[in-house]
């Protein structure tokens, strides 16, 4: 109990606030340094909610997000409403969406029962009142019932058999409230080596063999389900390379 109270203090006054978009402590700051204060805000925060976490949780959300650009994808979260993440993990893109939205609410569901248990608990520490939680399904069971301002879905697809991927999609688009957003993310299927980094990550952190998705079909899956692409972006981090796609579902 005290060491929880502890650590709640030491994420605030160690500046883990995240504020997006920014607010007055970046008031007197260029772009890049306002950039990379919310990049170490991030990094705290991802600190901060498993610190008590199984080691293996602890270690790999904590360095997530020096491998996973949040900072580019989290301006996309609404400052309120209801919002779905699926394929959550351990939940940290909601628990950093709870940190700098308020007002939000949010479920994340995801097939690993290991991570859900985390997310559960960080969720109970840090959002007592239960406006982010989080369930164990998978993409085939029933879903959560929507619809979502926000509807994300994080570097999960590759991890689907291909059969059923375009059906995961078209569902997580169905969820979407009308004037919504989708947020797809995935690893880049090119350059090789980066591809080839981010398989052999997955053999070794998953132990799965991945099946990329080229995002361009993906893209134009959600045109013709009627959605409309808003911002299509890559990023590199290291080796890992990173494409996404945000897509408005008009009302
Ligand atoms: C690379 S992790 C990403 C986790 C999280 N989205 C993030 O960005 O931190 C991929 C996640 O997809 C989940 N996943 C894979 N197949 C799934 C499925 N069929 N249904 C739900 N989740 C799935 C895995 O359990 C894993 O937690």
């Amino acid at each position: 109990m005290l060491r929880n109270r502890l650590s709640i203090l030491r994420s605030q006054f160690h500046g883990n606030e995240l504020q997006v978009p920014c607010g007055p402590a970046c008031k007197n700051l260029t772009t890049k340094e306002c950039e990379l204060k919310q990049q170490q805000a991030i990094r705290g925060i991802a600190r901060d909610l498993y610190d008590e976490a199984p080691p293996r949780i602890r270690a790999l959300q904590g360095l997530r997000p020096f491998i996973c650009p949040f900072d580019d994808l989290i301006r996309w979260i609404p400052a309120k409403g209801r919002m779905l993440d699926i394929g959550c993990g351990a939940g940290l893109f909601l628990g950093l969406a709870g940190r700098s939205r308020h007002e939000l609410r949010a479920i994340g569901f995801d097939a690993d029962a290991s991570a859900i248990a985390a997310a559960q608990t960080m969720a109970r520490r840090y959002f007592p009142n239960g406006r982010i939680a989080f369930q164990h399904s998978a993409v085939g069971d029933p879903w959560p019932d929507g619809p979502f301002e926000l509807v994300s879905m994080i570097d999960v697809l590759h991890h689907i058999p291909p059969p059923a991927q375009r059906d995961a999609i078209a569902d997580a688009y169905s969820h979407v409230a009308p004037d919504g957003l989708f947020l797809y993310k995935d690893m880049a299927d090119k350059p090789y080596f980066s591809a080839w980094w981010n398989r052999l990550h997955d053999i070794v952190v998953a132990k799965q063999w991945i099946h990329y998705r080229p995002i361009g079909q993906v893209q134009s899956w959600l045109e013709q389900a009627g959605g409309q692409i808003v911002q299509r972006s890559t990023r590199s981090m290291g080796p890992y390379r990173h494409e996404w796609i945000i897509v408005r579902r008009p009302g």
